[in-house]
């Protein structure tokens, strides 16, 4: 029963949901793939195989804008360098005189003309960039998966505060209503966090 929920479950959170560069993920060899990941019968081996189904989300845009490597946030689709120039400033709001809230409010704005190149400005209560040590930028989906289990570098979290914080968040769940313009990140966030759950029901293991 279980293996056929989670069959269900991870086919339903990359069958049809858009990639991070805005294509329809569903191919037949992705659907294929994704049916394979819940009939792994080994256990660490399906839990390696969950975790890299966990990192299309986390690498796609509408994370990684905002866990540079750098201290300028990335922008678009294509996670190009923030314009106009923004910087991460000692707590990752911005520097004094241009924190990141002096243009992004609590919600996403729709602009009214169409002269800028972007359709909305995205905007949260907690706007700013993740700490330097949970940066994914530039790192293999390996070493992804190990910082976000080290409690030295994801905040002090152990697997179940990691586990509310990405199934929870609702900095996090702006990927999912990132305002017009904007490709939502693939699936849903509770389709998110029920992976996570099996991947740390399998032992957490990274690939
Ligand atoms: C607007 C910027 C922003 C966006 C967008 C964003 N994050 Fe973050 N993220 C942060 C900040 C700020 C923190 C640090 C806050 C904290 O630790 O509570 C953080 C911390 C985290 C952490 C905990 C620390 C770690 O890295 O282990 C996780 C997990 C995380 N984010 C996941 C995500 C996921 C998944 C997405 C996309 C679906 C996402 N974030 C999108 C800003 C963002
Ligand atoms: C001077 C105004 C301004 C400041 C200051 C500013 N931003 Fe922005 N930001 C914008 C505008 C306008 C957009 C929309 C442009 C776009 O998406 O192409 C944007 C878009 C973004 C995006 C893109 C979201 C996505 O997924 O595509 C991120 C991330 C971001 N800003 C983070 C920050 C952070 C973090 C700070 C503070 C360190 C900050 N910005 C400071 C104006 C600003």
């Amino acid at each position: 029963m279980r293996f056929a929920t989670l069959t269900l479950l991870v086919a339903v959170t990359i069958s049809g949901a858009p990639t991070y560069d805005g294509t329809m993920a569903q191919t037949a060899a992705e659907s294929r793939n994704t049916g394979q990941v819940s009939s792994i019968v080994d256990r660490p081996a399906r839990s390696r195989a969950l975790f890299s189904e966990i990192a299309k989300v986390l690498t796609g845009p509408r994370c990684m804008n905002c866990h540079p490597s750098g201290d300028e946030p990335l922008q678009g689709e294509g996670r190009h360098v923030h314009r106009p120039v923004a910087l991460r400033g000692g707590s990752n709001d911005g520097v004094p005189g241009l924190p990141c809230a002096s243009c992004h409010s609590d919600h996403n704005v729709t602009l009214l003309t169409a002269e800028a190149g972007y359709r909305s400005i995205p905007g949260h209560p907690r706007w700013g960039l993740a700490p330097i040590e949970m940066a994914w930028e530039g790192k293999s989906v390996g070493e992804i998966c190990r910082q976000l289990k080290d409690p030295v570098r994801n905040g002090g979290r152990d697997l179940a505060l990691l586990h509310q914080h990405i199934a929870r968040d609702d900095l996090v769940g702006w990927a999912w209503h990132p305002g017009a313009g904007r490709q939502p990140a693939p699936g849903t966030q509770k389709q998110l966090g029920d992976l996570v759950g099996a991947w740390i029901e399998s032992g957490a293991e990274c690939p």
